[in-house]
């Protein structure tokens, strides 16, 4: 039987050199390939957790003909039960296209995406809402809070849409509001609330179905130096009791918090296991 030898490394052609990006900071690392998290320092023989997320070959196109915008072009991608992923990358790269998908507010164009180990591309829209509800918490730069509403029935509104009885959602709602530090701004409306209370009412409210996914599109993007700090204890408070949270952010120094960092590049991911220490300003 005769087995083809594959090419070596060494006699491989050199590829295309890849054009620096001048907002990259880890650009000096382009071509490092740090391990997982959840590998480095792993004993010998210990089992990894089930991939939370895992995408395959997504690609997302808007439009068509001349409006046609490619905004993910073939997206690999696993992140582990448990982990605290940051996902970075110049404006227009992708990040938001991309956790519309991993959130299922979006479907891809092409390419498969297995969330807590199902596929979701074989679920119909009931199935998709119901998973929405119950398995993903999501929080956004601008909260999204219902004005008219108090903090209380903000956080009460997801579990009226997953079914659950009034009694329970009002103390539901409570104890996640007490968890987020706003045990004593119960009726408060949002325009009563200061910038980072309103963030933490939108975190309560993600948090309050027990989801096993937080995703946050730029959560701290409208927040003070201390009010992102705030915000950045409760996730990571909220991901060491098990939840997986993946946030986008512009900033360095609210991702190197996180565990691990995931730099986009023009619809495609760059680095996928930098390490915070690794970020260079
Ligand atoms: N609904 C849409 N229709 C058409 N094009 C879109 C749509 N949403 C996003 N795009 C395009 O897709 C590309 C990726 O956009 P995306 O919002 O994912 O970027 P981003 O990395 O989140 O940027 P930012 O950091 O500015 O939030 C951009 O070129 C954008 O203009
Ligand atoms: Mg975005």
């Amino acid at each position: 039987m005769v087995i083809p030898r594959r090419p070596s490394a060494a006699a491989a052609p050199p590829g295309p050199v890849q054009p620096r990006d001048p907002l990259d900071p880890t650009d000096r690392l382009a071509q490092s390939h740090p391990p997982h998290p959840s590998e480095s320092g792993a004993t010998p023989g210990a089992i990894a957790p089930p991939a939370a997320i895992r995408l395959e070959g997504i690609t997302k196109v808007y439009g068509s003909g001349n409006t046609e915008v490619r905004a993910l072009r073939g997206v690999d991608l696993e992140i582990l039960q448990g982990d605290y992923c940051s996902i970075m990358g110049a404006s227009g790269s992708g990040k938001s296209t991309m956790m519309n998908v991993i959130g299922c507010l979006d479907r891809p164009t092409a390419g498969r995406y297995f969330l807590d180990g199902i596929e979701v591309a074989s679920l119909g829209e009931k199935e998709l809402a119901r998973i929405r509800n119950r398995k993903i918490g999501f929080v956004f730069q601008q909260f999204h809070l219902l004005p008219q509403l108090s903090a209380l029935d903000n956080v009460i509104l997801p579990m009226i849409y997953g079914g659950i009885d009034g009694r329970e959602r009002r103390d539901r709602a409570i104890v996640a509001l007490e968890r987020v530090g706003l045990g004593d701004r119960l009726h408060n409306r949002p325009n009563q609330l200061s910038g980072g209370q309103q963030q933490r009412v939108a975190i309560a409210r993600a948090i309050v179905n027990e989801p096993v996914l937080l995703l946050a599109d730029e959560p701290t993007g409208a927040l003070d130096t201390q009010t992102t700090q705030e915000v950045l204890d409760i996730f990571s408070e909220l991901n060491r009791s098990g939840i997986t949270v993946v946030m986008v952010t512009h900033e360095p120094e609210v991702a190197r918090q996180t565990r691990r960092i995931v730099w986009f590049r023009d619809g495609s991911i760059l680095h996928s296991h930098l390490k915070p220490e690794e970020l260079t300003h």
